[in-house]
């Protein structure tokens, strides 16, 4: 043990993939079991990465991103049974230990090869993202870096997840960002092990999904009068085609991310029904109008006659719906469509006859079983087509659809409600969890609509478990998920500044187990790994590694967003 770390030691001045002043390598998120050896694997121009069927797509993955930064071929194989495992990297599910499950794996790092063993492709492709993390951070880079060195420690890691759901949102509807950017998003979750793309296509400020039944969604949708913006007669707005999309959810697919997208049904509708006025109580068009000017100025009130919410006793929005779903489960392979269902606003049905007699006739006593009825027809709609609903906690105020998994993001009331009474759900509070809040105070930080409320600290000490559960309900906490809205975020670096390193927080208190949590270290560990967003040219923030300081870091006339937001 002593040589092993008189080894270490030294070491680790050599290999920077050590955090500062800490033996075990900077690994985020942290692994369940790690063994460190002495020695180390040095990549050379001439290591080959060999691999069975099971691989797919991730020894070529990994080849390139290997390839991007040491300019060397490393070539990708086929294993050859008789072959000695030696100057390889091997990527193989042969010999894994089932008890592993469907994303864990075991990487063992020697002089001689890095074997990845994993019971199943996911845990390939972590087994990948935890050797990246053991090589120096200058691997992330995507130019050649010289360097004379390419080493990773010897080790033997045995790692799985803690929990199955570790996402991340994006609303693109207040702010559309092109797939470049989405993608550019993706390989940021990818690297911290998060699994679980939720893209906000859809809500009052656009329309971003193109629906082939319905192509005013975006022609008319997805374009608004933007007070401030100069280009295109101050028109704003984007859409993603449906090739888009297709080629996104194969680049995820890749990175073993399923993209949940949600349709926002009956609120947050303004874009839709722009679009469609007819689907409206009142045949009234839906208002693609904005309530902040941008860079940040005080917000505006939607028009007082506006109207955000579908129409529930118009046979229309039914049909609309099922069409919408349709085209939407064509283009989503995931088990998961999300239906939106947050704040509801019910004053148009109030006055509504269809509305009224839609409720007479169910029986529906008040708003929120109306709303409840139209969330069960979405879900027998989508079970039938072998698909799950997910919605944002108000669905749980008319009575749950019998299958549906709640997002909770009122705080954790939802979660607890909907765990207690048998029902999956996926952790998202907006008091922990929204990473548009700021996290840091004073100039030069992104607008944010509270004050610094969630810092990096903050996001790692969150536990995704709330206290007081049966083991049973606990087990129906499928995991964590941050939100990124976009109200006053039009810039893609302040997304990324907003997103890092709350991310990174966030990925390891989805996958490390809890009794690993160790702030201290963590921080330590940070300081390698963010030498390795630098690398990939992410934008984060530093202030996160400080306390906070409670100061308001709003812009002076700023006042609260309208929502919990
Ligand atoms: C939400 O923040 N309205 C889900």
């Amino acid at each position: 043990m002593k040589f092993a770390i008189v080894i270490l030691s030294t070491l680790l001045l050599a290999l920077p993939v050590f955090a500062a002043g800490n033996l075990a390598p900077a690994l985020v998120p942290a692994p369940q079991k790690l063994e460190l050896q002495a020695g180390a694997f040095q990549l050379q121009p001439q290591t080959r990465i060999v691999m069975d069927a099971a691989a797919g797509p991730t020894g070529e993955y990994l080849r390139e991103k290997l390839h991007a930064a040491t300019g060397y071929p490393l070539k990708a194989a086929d294993i050859q049974p008789s072959a000695p495992v030696q100057g390889v990297i091997l990527l193989t599910t042969s010999g894994a230990k089932a008890t592993l499950g469907a994303e864990g794996y075991e990487l063992t790092v020697t002089p001689a090869a890095v074997i990845i063993r994993a019971p199943q492709p996911a845990g390939l492709f972590y087994g990948v993202q935890t050797f990246l993390q053991l090589l120096p951070p200058e691997i992330y880079a995507t130019n050649v870096v010289a360097k004379a060195a390419w080493q990773a420690p010897c080790v033997r890691i045995e790692d799985w997840p803690r929990f199955a759901w570790r996402g991340m949102m994006l609303d693109v509807s207040r702010h559309f960002q092109g797939k470049e950017f989405v993608e550019r998003y993706l390989d940021g979750m990818a690297m911290q092990k998060l699994n679980v793309f939720h893209w906000h296509l859809v809500d009052d400020q656009g329309w971003r999904l193109e629906i082939k039944k319905y192509p005013r969604l975006t022609s008319v949708g997805a374009w608004r009068k933007q007070p401030g913006y100069t280009e295109n007669n101050g028109i704003y707005g984007g859409f993603y085609t449906q090739d888009d999309i297709r080629e996104v959810v194969a680049y995820a697919a890749v990175r073993h991310i399923t993209i949940v997208p949600e349709i926002e049904i009956p609120g947050h509708s303004q874009a839709a029904l722009a679009a469609y006025p007819e689907l409206s109580c009142r045949g009234e068009p839906g208002y693609v109008g904005y309530f902040f000017e941008f860079p940040s100025p005080p917000l505006a009130k939607f028009p007082p006659n506006s109207c955000n919410v579908f129409c529930a006793g118009n046979p229309m929005t039914l049909q609309f719906l099922e069409d919408v779903l349709t085209e939407t489960m064509g283009l989503f392979p995931g088990k998961y469509i999300h239906i939106g269902g947050d704040e509801v606003g019910t004053n148009y049905w109030d006055q509504c006859p269809k509305c009224q007699a839609l409720m007479a006739g169910e029986g529906l006593k008040n708003y929120h079983e109306l709303q409840g009825w139209l969330t069960k027809k979405a879900e027998i709609f989508l079970n039938e087509h072998g698909r799950q609903l997910i919605g944002w906690d108000e669905i749980l105020a008319g009575g749950l659809a019998p299958n549906a998994t709640v997002m909770s993001w009122r705080g954790v009331a939802g979660g607890i409600a909907a765990v207690k009474a048998g029902h999956p759900a996926i952790m998202a509070p907006n008091n922990f969890l929204y990473f548009n809040r700021a996290q840091a105070a004073g100039p030069g930080q992104p607008p944010a609509p509270r004050r610094v409320s969630i810092t990096l600290k903050s996001v790692y000490n969150y536990d995704p478990v709330p206290a007081g559960l049966t083991p049973a309900q606990e087990n129906l906490i499928l995991g964590a998920e941050a939100c990124m809205w976009t109200e006053r975020l039009n810039r893609a670096d302040w997304l990324e500044t907003m997103t890092y390193p709350r991310l990174c927080a966030l990925a390891e208190v989805a996958w490390s187990p809890k009794a690993a949590r160790d702030w201290e270290q963590f921080s330590q560990r940070m300081e390698t790994h963010l030498q390795r967003l630098a690398a990939m040219g992410v934008t984060y923030s530093r202030a996160n590694q400080a306390e906070p300081k409670l100061a308001d870091s709003r812009p002076a006339g700023q006042s609260e967003a309208p929502s919990g937001q």
